[in-house]
């Protein structure tokens, strides 16, 4: 099993994002030098390739930020959202959604604040920056494509929500991707 720790290592002016590796090779490797009998028990690397799940701490993930990180070689935010990034996604009218979709079932319940979503733009595959746009969620840069609080799609030619990855939460503060 992998296991990726954000670090509080980000540049103060860039806070908002933290460019994790997950590293999920490595992890065994690390596993395999310091932890001989746990590294018999991990998967390989060519499992986790393959989509083994992911363990990720939340708990260095400030309030307002965004993280990055890997799965099965596909990229996904992290977002501790704010109350004000919350209510802005609740109170979103989903009649109005070119994807509708409440932000209550892209949430696990209770756990309002983390949104967990693929990071690569629903039009054509780039990476959207985050805390851009109109709606302060995400806004692509190759064709201006907008995402919200909730990852919904709201300006621009994406054609549905960055999806939700399977996940649940192991505690309260760490989820399992996967
Ligand atoms: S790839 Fe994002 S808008 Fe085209």
């Amino acid at each position: 099993m992998a296991t990726t720790h954000a670090s509080a290592s980000a540049e103060p002016t860039r806070r908002d994002f933290l460019f994790i590796a997950t590293g999920a090779a490595g992890a065994v490797g690390l596993a395999a030098t310091i932890w001989p009998f746990i590294s018999q028990m991990a998967p390989d690397a060519a499992t986790i390739a393959a989509g083994a799940p992911v363990d990720f701490d939340l708990s260095p993930v400030a309030e307002g930020q965004i993280v990055k990180l890997f799965w099965r070689g596909k990229l996904i935010f992290v977002r501790h959202r704010t109350a004000a990034e919350i209510k802005a996604a609740q109170d979103t009218d989903v009649a109005s959604l070119r994807d509708p979709e409440p932000d209550s079932v892209r949430v696990k319940p209770g756990k309002d604040q983390w949104l967990i979503v693929y990071g690569n733009c629903t039009h054509l595959g780039c990476v959207p920056l985050g805390n851009e746009g109109a709606f302060h969620g995400w806004q692509c840069p190759c064709h201006g494509s907008v995402f919200d609080t909730s990852g919904r799609i709201r300006q621009g030619p994406a054609p549905i929500n960055l999806p939700v990855p399977p996940y649940a939460f192991t505690s309260d503060k760490a989820i399992r991707i996967g």
